[in-house]
């Protein structure tokens, strides 16, 4: 039974009715009043000041003029193998995994070596970010790529590492690229430079915030904290580093002896020892059951700063940030100067979460204080009325204090932490999103362990996703908030709109929402790749403008300070409707030739010079 049924309560259909706003656009609701009460600085890009959504008419309908690729055509064998861009747009692909971060470095060899790919892009682009440079910003700047995962198959060529130098391989193929681009005779090429480099798993790192120095984080014969891993969505942040989200970490660990019995605590990270991977056949760092590195497990599972600009920078894994499946880390400017960091856990039933440093962020960095460091973390609770509170996760809270020793434990364990406090679960919250109103959007990509429903989850399971959005009182720092379902993907479904899963999602300063896709798109009679599509946040019209190719994810999304470029990502391309010899071509086929698809980034730009998704 819905948990909202009650004599007291509306009904259920009532509350779902009323939080989704899709194509009725907030008009009239508690939600457009409080938006238009303040318009926030956020990191994303905003700049247009005070404007409730409901307000946008007549110009508005200009937003997106662009002829969308339609069903029919991302539906036919050609749309299936080859990326498809709307008729009024171009596309280049750039940056393949295995392509060197500085010129001059080796060339891509399949399968590669370790010490090759150290210094080669990664494999499973994922979030990213443009830092544009000083002097030229929209044709020059530092791209941080996220390298997310990697299949053994593809890499290596086998189901599993059969050396510690295969896994070596895998381990940098892993982690983060900072490469300088540059567009050269109108093309976007990888230049090189002294800030250019790879962090992957054996990179050294170090820890800020409750848990850094705590027992916790201690192993027995490795002083030296290593590595990032599973590198999925990302965050900016106001003093132009990079952050970078560890999501999936916990498939990384395996056992090598029968009888291993998981804690509570392993159990609630999801590590039972099934290690898609294979590492902890040859490096006992990812071997639960070695002893040496008893405490590897809770160094995964952070946000970590990179500053790229910097190629001698230790990175930082920001323990007060919480340690769970993070997707991404949206950095905005709250009021008085405070950052406010909005994170998901993308795990069915998991949290949203944010993070409020604890003075602005100009006086903490003058102090010699990482903003990241200094701060409260807080859990999401939708009530069913639209309304939401942000609950502190602290040793203030008793039921926090008899559970947990010290703060250290919360932020190591924040999903037990979460529950104890009744955060909502919800339906695997992936990336978000602030758009020029100072409102906050979430993609919840799908859920199909849901039972039971709530408000702000309201399909049990969820196939199909749906995008919420959230207002913060007291702009972004306040405790309580607003909320309404900004779309269910669930109806879309047999419209040539057609999406499904949501998952990357950026919004641009004029009211355009960019949602990238990663999972089934079909209906009952069309089957089509993931894609990139652009809702128009005021209408709720949403056209598409970019699909992939089969088998991949679409991700990662930058742009230029103008608008007039757009980067997205091609994650885990396929093969399987690749046919040597036939019309089909091996995905991306640039540089070396090989039989081997590699994920890659997609440059994007408009036929006219136009900002990109209108
Ligand atoms: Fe790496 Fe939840 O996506
Ligand atoms: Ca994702
Ligand atoms: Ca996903
Ligand atoms: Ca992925």
């Amino acid at each position: 039974m819905p948990q909202s049924e009650s004599h007291a309560s509306p009904s259920f259909d009532q509350v779902v009715a009323r939080a989704v706003s899709r194509r009725t656009v907030l008009a009239g609701s508690a939600s457009a009043a409080l938006l238009s009460l303040f318009g926030c600085a956020s990191t994303t890009g905003t700049g247009k000041g005070a404007r409730p959504p409901s307000t946008k008419i007549g110009a508005d309908a200009n937003l997106m003029q662009f002829n969308p690729v339609t069903l029919r055509e991302a539906a036919t064998p050609n749309g299936r193998s080859w990326p498809l861009v709307s008729q009024d747009y171009e596309f280049d692909l750039i940056l393949p995994w295995g392509d060197p971060i500085n010129p001059t470095g080796p060339k891509f060899r399949w399968p590669p070596n370790a010490e090759d790919q150290a210094v080669q892009i990664g494999t499973g682009h994922d979030g990213m970010w443009f830092f544009p440079s000083s002097d030229s910003p929209n044709s020059k700047g530092v791209l941080a790529i996220n390298h997310e995962f990697g299949s053994t198959a593809t890499i290596l060529g086998k189901s599993l590492p059969q050396s510690l130098e295969e896994v070596r391989v895998s381990q940098h193929a892993h982690g983060v690229s900072i490469l300088n681009i540059e567009r050269v005779d109108g093309r976007w090429k990888s230049v090189g430079g002294d800030n250019v480099r790879r962090v992957h798993v054996n990179t050294p790192v170090t820890f800020s915030g409750p848990a850094a120095n705590h027992a916790l984080l201690a192993n027995r014969s490795d002083d030296v904290a290593k590595g990032t891993l599973n590198n999925c969505a990302f965050g900016h942040t106001p003093w132009g580093t990079y952050l970078t989200c560890e999501e999936n970490w916990a498939f990384y660990f395996g056992t090598t002896r029968s009888g291993f019995s998981p804690t509570v605590e392993q159990q609630r990270y999801g590590l039972f020892g099934r290690s898609f991977y294979g590492w902890h056949n040859f490096d006992p760092r990812f071997n639960l059951q070695s002893e040496d590195y008893a405490n590897e497990s809770h160094r995964f599972g952070w946000i970590v700063e990179i500053d790229p600009n910097d190629a001698n920078q230790v990175p930082v894994k920001h323990t007060a940030l919480g340690r769970f499946g993070h997707e991404g880390a949206t950095v905005a400017v709250g009021k008085d100067d405070r950052v406010v960091v909005y994170l998901g856990d993308d795990s069915g039933n998991e949290h949203i979460y944010k993070f409020v440093s604890s003075a602005s962020y100009q006086k903490l960095l003058r102090e010699g204080k990482s903003p990241l460091a200094h701060g409260q973390l807080y859990v999401a609770k939708f009530n069913e009325d639209q309304t939401g509170e942000w609950i502190p996760l602290s040793m203030d809270n008793p039921a926090l204090a008899e559970r947990f020793k010290d703060e250290a434990e919360i932020v190591t364990y924040v999903r037990i932490a979460a529950k104890i406090v009744g955060a909502t679960p919800m339906d695997r919250p992936e990336w978000i999103t602030i758009g020029p109103n100072g409102e906050a959007y979430c993609t919840l990509t799908n859920n199909s362990r849901r039972t039971v429903p709530n408000a702000a989850n309201p399909m049990a399971p969820n196939t199909h996703g749906h995008i919420i959005r959230w207002t913060d009182s007291d702009q972004h720092i306040g405790l309580d908030f607003t909320w309404d379902i900004f779309l269910m993907a669930r109806d879309t479904q047999n419209t040539e709109e057609l999406f499904d899963s949501p998952d990357g999602l950026w919004a641009d300063s004029e009211g355009r929402l960019f949602i990238e896709t990663d999972g089934n798109q079909s209906d009952s009679d069309t089957s089509i790749n993931n894609q990139l599509l652009v809702a128009d946040t005021n209408t709720g019209e949403i056209r598409r403008l970019f699909t992939g190719v089969n088998d991949c994810e679409i991700t990662g999304l930058a742009v230029t300070p103008d608008q007039r470029t757009m980067f997205v990502n091609i994650q885990h391309p396929g093969v399987s409707n690749f046919r040597p010899g036939e019309e089909g071509r091996i995905f991306p086929a640039l540089g070396e030739t090989t039989s081997v698809p590699r994920d890659c980034t997609v440059v994007l730009e408009k036929k006219d010079g136009g900002v990109v998704g209108s």
